[in-house]
Parts: structure tokens; C-alpha cells; sequence
């Protein structure tokens, strides 16, 4: 890693977090590792930090620039990126445009339904319990969130679905899903963590192809392959192949 940092401070399943010189600033380090199952499978998959870096920094600057207050602040490396350091809400807020992975489970219904309004739902982040559903009166119960953290992730998760869906679907993507987290700086609420491949769903929108992390968690092969055709039909820059 070229930029300076400090202290390693978290290592998660798929990213390292690093203090820097800037108490208010983090390094995240964008492993190649990936995780699925609540970290019960993992695997090393060559190039997938570097593309997920660059694809979460082309999402976070467009997010922003649609107003979305993010802790992004740039690309710092092939595989880093520095962010505003925040104290992360352990909720996690799943945006459903298409029925798909643990709603069909738990409800039964098709696969590939369309969900319109878009569905909205909180799981707690935790993974030894697996990350179970909770609603707002469960964060609230045990101050996970306030009432107004609660109503602005809400706001903040929906207008994240009305810049998104359209600019995937420029890309001849489905945005079928999302995952967001939440966090705290200065008493303002932010979009913490990351948007990549990895926490969402993305179907090709003519022939239905996986282009996402279910092609890891079912063993489809060619995952970083699929990253990297988002990243291309997004208009992301890659650096060239190392
Ligand atoms: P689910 O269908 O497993 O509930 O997941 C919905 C979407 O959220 C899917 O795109 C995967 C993402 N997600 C994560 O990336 N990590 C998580 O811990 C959870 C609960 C969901
Ligand atoms: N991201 C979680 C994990 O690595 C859940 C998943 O993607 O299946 O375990």
C-alpha cells in the first residue's frame, strides 16, 4: 500500500481499515478476499479488491454528486480509498426492486417478482446470529438507532434506489438489491461501507445473468469476470491488468 497509514483497526472479511495521520480519515484496504454464508465461505479471487475499489469509488462520487452524503472522500491506491471515519449504526438496510436470495426464502414467493414500491428491510448486523430480520422497534428497543437515524436511512436508502436504478439500467443492469450501512460523523448521518458487487444484486437486464456475488455463492464461476463487465458498462476506469 503507497499511502501512509497507521494501526490497523479492523479487519473484516473482504476490507482492512487503517487509521491515517487524520484522526477523522480511515484507510479502507480492498482485499481480494470474499466471504459469503456469514463468512462460512471464503475464498482469494485474484483483482477483485482493485475492481470493487474502483466500482464503490464511480458509485460513491455519483451518489454524491446526486446529493447523497457519503463517507468517500477518494481512490488513494489500486486497492485504497480514504473515508471519513464514522461511527457505524450496526444495521444493516436492504433496498428490493426484484424478489430474489433470503425474501423468497422467508415468503416463498417468485423469484423475479417485481416490487414496486421498492421493499425496504433492517437486518442487524451480526454475523454469529446470522444477521436476522429486525424492525425499527428492535433498533429503537435496544438503541441500535434513533428515530431520526431510523427515518434518514429510510430517506437516504430510497434515494440511493432512484439514482441507482436508473444508472444501472443505462448499463443494461437490473438493480435487484442492496445493502447499506449507516454511520455517524459530527451528528451528521452518512452512507458508510461500500457499493459493489459484493452487497447487491445485479442481473443482466436482457438475458437475466448473474453479474454479482451469487455467482460466488453458487459456485457459477467467472466472479470477478462478471465484476469487471460492470465495471466496463458502468464506464468505470480500471487500471490495467498488473
Ligand atoms: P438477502 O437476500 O440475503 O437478504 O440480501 C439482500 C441483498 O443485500 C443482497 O444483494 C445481498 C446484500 N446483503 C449483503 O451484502 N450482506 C448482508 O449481510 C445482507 C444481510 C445482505
Ligand atoms: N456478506 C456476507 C458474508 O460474507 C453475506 C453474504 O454475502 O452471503 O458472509
Amino acid at each position: 500500500m503507497s499511502y501512509p497509514h497507521g494501526a490497523e483497526l479492523y479487519r473484516g472479511k473482504a476490507k482492512t481499515v487503517y487509521a491515517t495521520a487524520d484522526a477523522d480519515l480511515l484507510l479502507l484496504h480492498y482485499r481480494d478476499d470474499t466471504s459469503a454464508f456469514d463468512g462460512e465461505k471464503k475464498a482469494a479471487l485474484s483483482r477483485k479488491g482493485m475492481v470493487n475499489n474502483h466500482i464503490n469509488a464511480f458509485v460513491m462520487t455519483r451518489l454524491a454528486e446526486a446529493g447523497v452524503p457519503t463517507h468517500f472522500v477518494r481512490l488513494v491506491g489500486p486497492q485504497e480509498s480514504l473515508v471519513r471515519r464514522l461511527s457505524m449504526v450496526p444495521v444493516e438496510c436492504v433496498v428490493r426492486n426484484v424478489a430474489a436470495g433470503s425474501l423468497v426464502r422467508r415468503l416463498g414467493v417468485t423469484e423475479g417478482q417485481r416490487l414496486a414500491p421498492p421493499l425496504y428491510e433492517l437486518f442487524l448486523k451480526n454475523d454469529d446470529l446470522h444477521d436476522p430480520m429486525i424492525s425499527e422497534d428492535h433498533a429503537l428497543a435496544f438503541g441500535w438507532a434513533s428515530a431520526a437515524d431510523l427515518k434518514r436511512m429510510r430517506e437516504l436508502s430510497l434515494q440511493v434506489n432512484a439514482v441507482l436504478t436508473p444508472l444501472f439500467a443505462d448499463a443494461g443492469i437490473t438493480l435487484v438489491d442492496y445493502k447499506l450501512e449507516f454511520g455517524r460523523q459530527a451528528g451528521e448521518l452518512l452512507l458508510g461501507d461500500e457499493f459493489t458487487p459484493d452487497g447487491c444484486r445485479l442481473w443482466d437486464a436482457g438475458s437475466g445473468e448473474r453479474l454479482d456475488k451469487d455467482r460466488f455463492r453458487r459456485d457459477l464461476g467467472g466472479v470477478v469476470e462478471a465484476y469487471e463487465e460492470v465495471a466496463r458498462r458502468l464506464g468505470v476506469d480500471l487500471p490495467a491488468g498488473e
